[in-house]
C-alpha cells in the first residue's frame, strides 16, 4: 500500500441524537485517474435505517475493492472486500454483520446506528499494479436534530417580566442562532451562556420583544431551524382617549362618543357619567340628547390579562335648541 493521504483532520462526533446524515465529505483520488466518486443514499439516514455508499466511474481493469472504516487502511479497520475475479467477499475485524459490498463496489449499511458514524474508505485495486489504489472517504454525520424553543413564559408582561426562552435538545459541538421577526439577533450581553447562546434572556420585556422567535443549530455542514414561536407582550391599557362626533351638543341632537386605550389584548370598555354605570362597549351613542344629558362622561378601559384599568373624562354640556345665527343677532 502507498501512503495514504486522507486529509488532515478527523471529525469527533458526539451527538445524542440518534439520527445520522450521510454526507459525501472528501474525496481524494490521483489526479492522473478518473474521478471516482462516493454518493450516499439517501443522503439523510436515520438510525435503524440502510445507506447505499455508491461508488461511480470505476476505472477499468480491478482486481477488487477494500471499505474501511475510517481513513486508515490497515486490518484493524477492514470492513470487508470483494474479489472481482473468483467473486469472493472477505470480511474484516471491522465488519459488523450489517455491511454488503457489491460486485459494482458499492457498500450497503443495514440497519445504522450511531456507531457507524465516521468515515469510511475505498481501496480500488487495479490489475497488476497491487501497490496504487484509489481512495475516496467518506463521512457518515449524524443529522442535526430540529430543534425546538422552549419558553418559560409567552404572554410576559411588559415592564415586569423576564422570559427565558431555550433552544432544546441541548446538542454538543454546534452552535445556536436566534431570530426575531425574521432578522438574526446580535449576540448581545442578554445572551447568557455567549460561547452556546442556547439560552435567550429576555430581561423586562417590552413590547418590542413580541413576535416570532426561531433558533437554528448550526454544525460544520449543516443547519437546520426551529418552528417560529411568538412572543406577545402585554400590556396596558394606557389611559383612554375619548372621540366625540362634535365639540359641541346641542338638544335633539345625537351624542356619540369613542373611546380607545393602547392595550395588549385590547381592553374592555365600559361608560359612565357623572360616576354612575352607564354601558359597556367602546362606543357610546345617544340619539336625541336634551340638557339632561349633560355630565361627565368616563370611559374605563380594562385589561382583563395585565389586570389592569385606566380611566379617561370628558364634560359634555348640551345646549337649548340650535338657533340660527341670523336669528340670534340681535338677543
Ligand atoms: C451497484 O449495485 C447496487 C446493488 O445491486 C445497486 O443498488 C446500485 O445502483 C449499483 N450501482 C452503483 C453505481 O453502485
Ligand atoms: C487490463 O490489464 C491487462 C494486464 O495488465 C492489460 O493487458 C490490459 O490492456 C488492461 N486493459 C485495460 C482496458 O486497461
Ligand atoms: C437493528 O439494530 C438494533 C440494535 O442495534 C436491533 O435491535 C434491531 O433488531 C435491528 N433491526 C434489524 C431490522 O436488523
Ligand atoms: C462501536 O464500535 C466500536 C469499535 O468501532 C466497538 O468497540 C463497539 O462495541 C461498538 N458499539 C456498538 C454498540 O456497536
Ligand atoms: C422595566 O422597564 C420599565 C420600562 O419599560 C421600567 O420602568 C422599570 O423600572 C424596569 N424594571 C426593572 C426591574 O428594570
Ligand atoms: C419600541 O421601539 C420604538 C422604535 O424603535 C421606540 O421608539 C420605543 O420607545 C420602544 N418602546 C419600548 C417600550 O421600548
Amino acid at each position: 500500500m502507498g501512503p495514504l493521504s486522507a486529509p488532515p483532520y478527523t471529525l469527533h462526533i458526539t451527538w445524542k441524537e440518534l439520527l445520522l446524515t450521510a454526507s459525501l465529505l472528501i474525496f481524494w483520488n490521483p489526479p492522473t485517474t478518473a474521478q471516482v466518486t462516493i454518493e450516499a443514499q439517501p443522503t439523510k439516514v436515520s438510525e435503524g435505517k440502510d445507506v447505499l455508499l455508491l461508488v461511480h466511474n470505476l476505472p477499468q481493469n480491478l482486481t477488487g475493492y477494500s471499505w474501511y472504516k475510517g481513513q486508515i487502511m490497515d486490518l484493524q479497520h477492514y470492513i470487508t472486500a470483494y474479489t472481482i475475479d473468483t467473486e469472493m467477499i472477505v470480511f474484516g475485524p471491522a465488519y459488523s454483520g450489517r455491511e454488503r459490498v457489491y460486485s459494482n463496489a458499492s457498500l450497503l449499511i443495514q440497519n445504522v446506528t450511531k456507531n457507524d458514524t465516521g468515515s469510511y474508505t475505498i481501496q480500488i485495486t487495479k490489475r497488476g499494479d497491487e501497490t496504487k489504489g484509489v481512495t475516496g472517504h467518506f463521512t457518515l454525520y449524524l443529522e442535526i436534530p430540529k430543534p425546538y424553543i422552549s419558553s418559560s413564559n409567552l404572554n410576559p408582561k411588559e415592564g415586569t417580566e423576564t422570559v427565558i426562552l431555550s433552544c432544546d435538545p441541548d446538542t454538543q459541538d454546534v452552535s445556536y442562532l436566534w431570530w426575531i421577526n425574521g432578522q438574526r439577533l446580535p449576540i448581545s450581553p442578554q445572551v447568557k451562556e455567549p460561547s452556546e447562546n442556547r439560552i435567550l434572556i429576555l430581561g423586562n420585556v417590552t413590547r418590542n420583544d413580541t413576535g416570532p422567535y426561531e433558533c437554528e443549530i448550526w454544525d460544520q455542514v449543516d443547519s437546520t431551524p426551529s418552528d417560529p414561536v411568538t412572543l406577545d407582550v402585554l400590556y396596558g391599557p394606557h389611559i383612554p382617549s375619548i372621540f366625540s362626533s362634535s365639540p359641541y351638543y346641542r338638544s335633539g341632537e345625537k351624542l356619540y362618543l369613542y373611546c380607545l386605550a393602547d392595550s395588549n389584548p385590547p381592553a374592555e370598555y365600559s361608560w359612565t357619567v357623572n360616576g354612575k354605570f352607564l354601558q359597556s362597549g367602546q362606543e357610546l351613542s345617544i340619539r336625541e340628547i336634551t340638557a339632561k344629558h349633560s355630565g361627565i362622561y368616563g370611559c374605563s378601559a380594562r385589561n382583563s390579562a395585565t389586570g389592569s384599568e385606566s380611566s379617561a373624562f370628558k364634560t359634555i354640556k348640551v345646549s337649548g335648541k340650535w338657533i340660527p345665527a341670523s336669528l340670534a343677532i340681535g338677543f
